[in-house]
């Protein structure tokens, strides 16, 4: 009887190491691949587990040694590049990661997956310019992948191309459509229990997020530069949407009483706690603005000076209740200041995804208007991880 090739025994190795990594078992998986190797070291899906192995116990120069190794006995399969450029991405080697997409495009051929990472892994070296040639052939490989489209208006905003970076996010949205049960023309909005079940699993977590500490510092910003510095804590604020109360954290001291509202329990619990406002509500903010007036405290008067709603209203689709809700809070001269997902103006509204939705200029205008609101200026700045409209209307 011959005895079992190298590549049967490898195969044997091989095999047994996908179930001791299937049952987590990484040293197992490591000790099977480790003589599976020595019978094949020219194997590539033998390279390929022991860098998934190494990647997961923390040994990122062994993972990347054994992907390039992997690649380096199959240039053409696309998997094994796409492993390295992440984990290059992972560690921060924009440039290494830029030129390994460029070897993977010449070796594995171009994919819209590999035009994203190629054109973040540019953008994030500074190069706009190339990191927008790569995204734009991704968009040419793939129109309806979103990603693409998203990546291409960051980094178009980063140019400074702004109406190309509406446009690239308007591509990324899809309609918006009115709900075909009620076939009455109302819109039918989010799924506000999904909405609150969401921010029930993020609350605790929310503050320590650098992007949504980063989006509180563009609202404030916004409002000190249109009160036109600090207000010498005279004015009273509505933080609509409030959630963990981060933004209460900052405008507190220019706030003579500051309210908040929020829909989720789970965030408003912690905004209580950061005992910055004078009195929390939990409800939906066009509903709960309109009922305010006989519920505030009698030290909080019924009309603001400011109404803040930061990185909110995406939550919501038809804006009419709530610029109509908001209107009727503003004192005279009163500023409210929003942001939203951006979308092109031959839309009111788009939905970027499951529950969050853009709105265009031209629909935001119309509202402020029918509401006695004057716009002071819709600029396109970085909103959530993408661009997005950052308004400030006055009454
Ligand atoms: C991304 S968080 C922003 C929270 C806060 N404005 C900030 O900047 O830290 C969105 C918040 O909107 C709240 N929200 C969503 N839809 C709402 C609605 N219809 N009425 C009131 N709050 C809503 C969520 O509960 C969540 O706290």
């Amino acid at each position: 009887m011959n005895s079992p090739s190298a590549e049967h025994l490898g195969a044997q190795h091989l095999a047994s190491a996908a179930q001791a990594f299937g049952a987590g078992d990484l040293d197992a998986a490591r000790l099977s691949l480790l003589e599976a190797v020595k019978l094949e070291p020219n194997n590539p899906e033998i390279h390929n587990g022991l860098s998934a192995v190494a990647y997961r116990q923390g040994d990122i120069g062994e993972a990347v040694k054994h992907i390039k190794a992997a690649i380096s006995n199959a240039p053409g399969h696309w998997g094994f590049w796409k492993q390295l450029i992440e984990m290059l991405m992972d560690r921060a080697l924009h440039a290494d990661a830029a030129h390994a997409c460029e070897q993977a495009a010449k070796h594995a051929g171009k994919n819209v997956e590999l035009m994203n990472f190629w054109g973040v892994a540019l953008q994030s070296t500074g190069d706009h310019l190339q990191a927008s040639e790569k995204l734009e052939e991704g968009t040419r490989l793939d129109k309806s992948n979103a990603t693409v489209h998203r990546n291409l208006s960051l980094n178009l905003m980063k140019l400074g191309r702004l109406e190309e970076c509406v446009e690239a996010f308007t591509r990324s949205t899809t309609p918006y459509s009115p709900s075909p049960t009620t076939g009455d023309g109302v819109e039918p909005g989010p799924d506000i229990p999904v909405v609150e079940a969401n921010y029930a699993r993020l609350a605790g977590k929310y503050d320590a997020n650098a992007l949504h500490v980063r989006m509180v510092d563009r609202m404030y910003q916004l409002m000190i530069d249109t009160f036109g510095g600090e207000t010498d804590g005279g004015i009273n604020i509505l933080d609509c949407a409030c959630g963990t109360g981060l933004l209460g954290r900052k405008v507190r001291p220019l706030a003579k009483t500051l309210a908040g509202i929020d829909l989720s329990p789970d965030m408003i619990e912690r905004a209580e706690t950061s005992g910055n406002y004078d009195q929390l509500f939990v409800g939906d903010m066009a509903e709960t603005m309109r009922g305010l007036p006989g519920k505030l405290d009698a030290k909080i008067e019924a009309k603001f000076d400011a109404i803040a709603c930061n990185s909110a209203i995406y939550h919501v689709a038809d804006l009419s209740p709530f610029f109509s809700a908001a209107a009727g809070l503003l004192s005279d001269g009163g500023y409210l200041f929003v942001s939203t997902d951006p979308c092109d103006d031959a839309f009111d509204i788009r939905e970027t995804c499951a529950n969050e939705y853009a709105h265009s200029r031209a629909y935001l205008r119309r509202l402020a208007e029918q509401n006695g609101l004057s716009v002071i200026s819709i600029t396109v700045m970085e909103h959530r991880a993408y661009p997005g409209f950052w308004c400030v209307f006055q009454l």
